[in-house]
């Protein structure tokens, strides 16, 4: 039976109970989409995940070994689908031996370890070193993650029970004041295949398929401003995944106004859509014409690059270490890299990955000059620059660090 096909498909297939642990849209539902990367050896697994309709894709991937079985790099949300989905897997290629968690900040990842483990008894789990939870630093096992087969990634890859088939690199632990920031990529050798968290993204100008999967977030940013009604149509849903896009990078990007929220409330009174849909109205956003050239700069005709987020506030903060573990990532042969977001599987080389991180030889958005900048687009970085002088304003936030020499 093909999991994937609609007419064995229930809602309560996509059912995840513990949504409020991390409460991101859609909430206790969540589709699963799984694509054969590799013929008979790489599957990814989408889901979504976002917030007012802001969605996008979350990742894991599923790795089949020499020996049989299979390795599991950032589990997604187990729901009853997304487990039959992996079943298949294993009744053809051998169990879940190996379950990966390669973020120790990442809690949208974090947060699924420990169910999806429960769901393959006989798995090893294996944890980036350094975990910690805000705010406090919990024992593993208080996040779920099974106490009798949950391992610290060794940090020499050739002490690890797959280091025929693979090595990996840990950048970090960074320190963010708060917490740390580390994520571990993992180079699967027989397909060069590069498995990374959220070090790198590819922006594809299209929707992906799991956004596809339930077209409304797309028609809701499609809106102009509250009074508009769109059509469903490609170049509408385009221009609203576009705009996802920025949301989810800039938080505010330029192009966008954000009106007051008495002005809001006083034009939903008055929008032809008001249904708990659209929440009954409220669109406190308007964007203006030229929003689109922020989504061209920004995506470029790059085949990937460093998320204006982990730019400005986190790998500026070590990049004298990012940029050292980019050249060792780079010295592997990979012909693909398999990103826990947006696109995948991105077709780049090493010199392209390595690339992604050359920002950090100029000078950090924070620096006391005020100079920086990889992006020409600057205006879009202007909320997140302010995040981080408030935050260094505050001692939470370490200062950035310039580093200018080549290597
Ligand atoms: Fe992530």
């Amino acid at each position: 039976m093909n999991a994937q096909d609609p007419s064995n498909q229930s809602p309560k297939d996509w059912s995840w109970p513990f949504w409020p642990i991390v409460p991101l849209y859609p909430y206790g539902k969540r589709r699963t989409l799984r694509k054969e990367v590799v013929k008979d050896s790489i599957w990814t697994f989408d889901q979504l995940q976002g917030v007012l309709y802001v969605v996008t894709p979350i990742r894991m991937t599923a790795i089949k070994l020499d020996a049989g079985g299979l390795l599991v790099y950032a589990p997604v949300a187990p729901t009853p689908e997304c487990i039959r989905l992996v079943w298949e897997l294993v009744a053809e290629h051998g169990e879940v031996k190996y379950i990966i968690l390669p973020t120790v900040s990442g809690i949208e990842h974090k947060v699924f370890v420990g169910p999806f483990a429960r769901c393959f008894p006989e798995a090893q789990v294996f944890v980036a070193p350094h975990q910690w939870s805000f705010p406090f630093n919990l024992p593993l096992s208080w996040l779920g993650l099974p106490r009798n087969r949950t391992h610290v990634l060794p940090a020499e890859p050739s002490k690890a029970p797959f280091t025929d088939e693979f090595d990996y690199a840990m950048l970090g632990p960074i320190d963010l004041g708060l917490g740390a920031f580390e994520e571990v990529v993992f180079f699967h050798r027989r397909s060069r295949t590069l498995l990374v968290t959220d070090a790198v993204i590819s922006v594809p100008e299209d929707p992906p398929d799991i956004v596809l999967l339930d077209p409304y977030p797309l028609l809701f940013h499609a809106k102009d401003d509250g009074f508009d009604v769109v059509e469903d149509r490609t170049a509408t849903r385009r221009k609203g995944w576009q705009r996802i896009v920025l949301f989810t990078l800039y938080f505010r990007p330029s192009a966008l106004a954000v009106i007051p929220f008495g002005q809001a409330i006083r034009n939903a009174l008055n929008a032809p859509e008001r249904f708990r849909k659209t929440y009954f109205g409220l669109f406190p956003f308007k964007w203006q014409k030229d929003w689109k050239r922020s989504f061209e700069v920004l995506v470029g005709d790059r085949p990937l690059f460093v998320a204006p987020i982990l730019q400005t506030l986190i790998l500026n903060r070590a990049p004298r270490e990012t940029l050292d573990w980019a050249y060792q990532v780079a010295s592997w042969d990979f012909q693909r890299i398999i990103p826990c977001h947006f696109a995948a599987p991105i077709e780049a080389s090493p010199y392209q990955f390595q690339q992604a991180f050359q920002f950090l030889k100029q000078k950090s958005s924070g620096s006391a000059d005020g100079e920086t900048h990889q992006t020409p687009c600057l205006a879009d970085y202007t909320l997140l620059q302010e995040i981080e002088q408030e935050l260094n304003r505050r001692g939470i936030l370490p200062p950035s660090q310039g580093i200018e020499e080549e290597k």
